[in-house]
């Protein structure tokens, strides 16, 4: 991995230690809530298995899971769309973009998630397009996000669902979710015990 990437990733882990143990004082809006090393590891191993090439990530905070997906996807010559609507993170997460040697792979719409896929939506071309999905914003919004972006994407695309064993205050939404998905019987999905909890989640034709 490059040294630059590399770099961002670990000031960013050090910094999301600090917000965990409470070591630090941050508003509740603008802590990171990023994912853990190993779901990193994890979307990143997915994505170079793929080929991964057009992403989409819902819930972008300060960066540091577009950067993982982005170290593989950059070999790919892909992009990631990412989506969020707090100017704070926005600004931190352009930075680290920049900082990793990533800015031109990563672009982030601003605004709020269900408006901005609705308008990707009504854009005939993202129709089944993303490879891959990483949903990752408010829980309660997530079956909504998950019909909004289905029709995006591809055969075979992969949708990857953060937080379905942890906090164990998001249980009710992501239960909901886990039987919501598990009547549709255009995919196959699984919950892994990665990190928080991934929802593996794969669009069969
Ligand atoms: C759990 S954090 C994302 C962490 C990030 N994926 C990572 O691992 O680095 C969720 C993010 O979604 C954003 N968010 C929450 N609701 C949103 C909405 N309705 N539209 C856009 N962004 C939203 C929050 O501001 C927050 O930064």
């Amino acid at each position: 991995m490059k040294e630059s990437i590399l770099k961002v990733l670990d000031e960013l882990e050090a910094q999301s230690a600090l917000e965990k143990g409470r070591k630090v004082d941050v508003p509740p809006e603008d802590r990171m809530l990023a994912i853990t090393k190993d779901t990193g590891e994890m979307l990143n191993m997915i994505l170079r298995l793929k080929s991964g090439k057009n992403m989409l990530e819902i819930g972008t905070s300060t960066g540091y899971s577009a950067i993982w997906c982005a170290e593989a996807i950059a070999e790919n010559s892909g992009q990631i769309t990412t989506i969020e609507h707090n100017p704070n993170k926005i600004k931190r997460a352009r930075e680290n973009f920049e900082k990793a040697g990533l800015s031109d792979v990563i672009a982030i719409k601003e605004g709020m998630a269900a408006d901005i896929l609705t308008e990707l939506n009504s854009q005939g071309k993202y129709l089944e397009f993303f490879d891959f999905v990483f949903i990752d914003a408010d829980k309660e919004n997530v079956i909504k996000y998950f019909d909004l972006i289905f029709p995006m994407v591809a055969a075979k695309g992969v949708i990857i669902t953060d937080n379905m064993l942890y906090p164990e205050k998001y249980r009710p939404e992501m239960k909901a979710f886990s039987e919501y998905l598990r009547k549709n019987p255009r995919l196959r999905t699984i919950t892994l015990p990665v990190g928080n909890g991934e929802e593996v989640t794969i669009k069969i034709k």
